[in-house]
């Protein structure tokens, strides 16, 4: 059984850990064949386009990618390109996994599952100016919205998730005290599909702030999170600071027709070409692709032989304090997986 999966390289470190990625998927005996495409800087280069048609094309009919970080230029006229993927493809969650994998740092036993919502909130960046007098850009203006149909889908895949998974707890983390209308519905919304869980899944809610502190000063109280988009964005990359940094993030992109598997983390370009770049994040995602799928014993296998590469061989990456090039790590591990 093969399965065809769109694979873009992306930007930055991109290519690099992306490169190592499919070597450890070779590997283990992954059942995907890939399509290789362009996004990005690298899309623009190859294409004239951050988000070219034969990309475009190519989840269409795989309907699954794995894919590098992408570049987005700040300001200026360009959209995320990450954003237009998970709006093209209605992937509405984002799966964000934080487990400790090496222990004995500032965190132990770390294991918590943010779910964000995807497709609405401030990340509609409904945006303009207002002038005032000669100053044309006096006033920045930002609008985001959220609807109940997409409030309800996410939260109760929150739900979903934690019943497939084990988990005991869902927490709802909004702002509902401050933006009542935009993530009160958000909370209400979550209170009621709560309710459909009641004596299966424990529901939980905090105001994001006070979860931003408890998440550094109690971690282990938080099972699975749902939030929306922004909030889901930046407490996503608190959670990879519990577990040793962006180096070891991984995310999925789900949608009810595609899926898109990533790492939590940019493009770094102040790394770029070193051969220095954790792969680990996108290995991650890589394993949440094998779930996806239903390999579950692969990605047990795979899970496993990183742990042993970190913690037993101790070959470590330079964000993790090691030595290991890109190259010497993923050459460590294959190790493992070859044993
Ligand atoms: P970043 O995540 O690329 O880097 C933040 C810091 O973490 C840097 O010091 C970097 O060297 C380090 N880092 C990240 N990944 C690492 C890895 N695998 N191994 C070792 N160190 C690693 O965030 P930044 O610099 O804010 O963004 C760079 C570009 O990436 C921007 O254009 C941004 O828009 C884009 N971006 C793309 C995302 C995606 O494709 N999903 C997500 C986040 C940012
Ligand atoms: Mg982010």
């Amino acid at each position: 059984m093969t399965i065809e999966a769109t694979l873009i390289p992306g930007d930055g470190i991109g290519p690099e850990i992306i490169d190592a990625t499919t070597r450890v998927l070779a590997a283990l005996g992954a059942p995907f064949t890939w399509d290789v495409q362009q996004a990005g800087i690298a899309g623009i280069a190859a294409h004239g386009s951050p988000l070219p048609n034969e990309t475009l094309d190519s989840i269409r009919r795989t309907r699954l990618a794995l894919k590098g970080p992408l570049t987005t230029p700040v300001g200026g006229g360009f959209k995320s390109v990450n954003v237009a993927l998970r709006q093209e493809f209605s992937l509405f969650a984002n799966v964000r996994p934080a487990r400790t994998l090496i222990p004995g740092g500032r965190f132990d036993d770390i294991d918590i599952v943010l779910v964000r919502e995807n497709l609405e909130g401030f990340y509609a960046a409904l945006e303009h100016y207002i002038p005032v007098g000669d100053d044309a850009q006096a006033i920045a203006m930002s609008a985001g919205f959220n609807s109940r149909a997409e409030c309800r889908r996410i939260i109760t895949f929150a739900f979903e998730y934690a019943l497939a998974n084990g988990r005991r707890k869902v927490t709802i983390v909004h702002k509902a005290n401050i933006l009542k209308i935009l993530t009160g519905l958000f909370l209400q919304v979550g209170r009621d599909v709560a309710q459909d869980y009641a004596g299966r899944v424990e529901m939980d809610e905090r105001i994001v702030d006070a979860c931003a502190m408890q998440l550094v000063m109690n971690p282990w109280q938080f099972d699975v999170i749902v939030t929306t988009n922004l909030f889901g964005d930046i407490l996503s990359d608190l959670l990879a600071g519990l577990v040793g940094g962006l180096g070891l993030a991984p995310g999925a992109n789900i949608g009810e027709h595609a899926a898109i598997f990533e790492a939590v983390h940019g493009s770094a370009p102040d790394i770029a070409g070193q051969g220095s770049a954790n792969p680990l994040a996108v290995i991650g995602a890589a394993a949440m692709m094998l779930d996806h799928v239903g390999c579950i014993d692969l990605a047990a296998r795979l899970r496993e032989a990183v742990r042993l590469t970190l913690c037993v061989d101790a070959v470590r990456t330079r964000d993790l304090n090691g030595e290991a090039t890109t190259e010497a790590f993923t050459n460590a591990l294959l190790r493992r997986i070859e044993a």
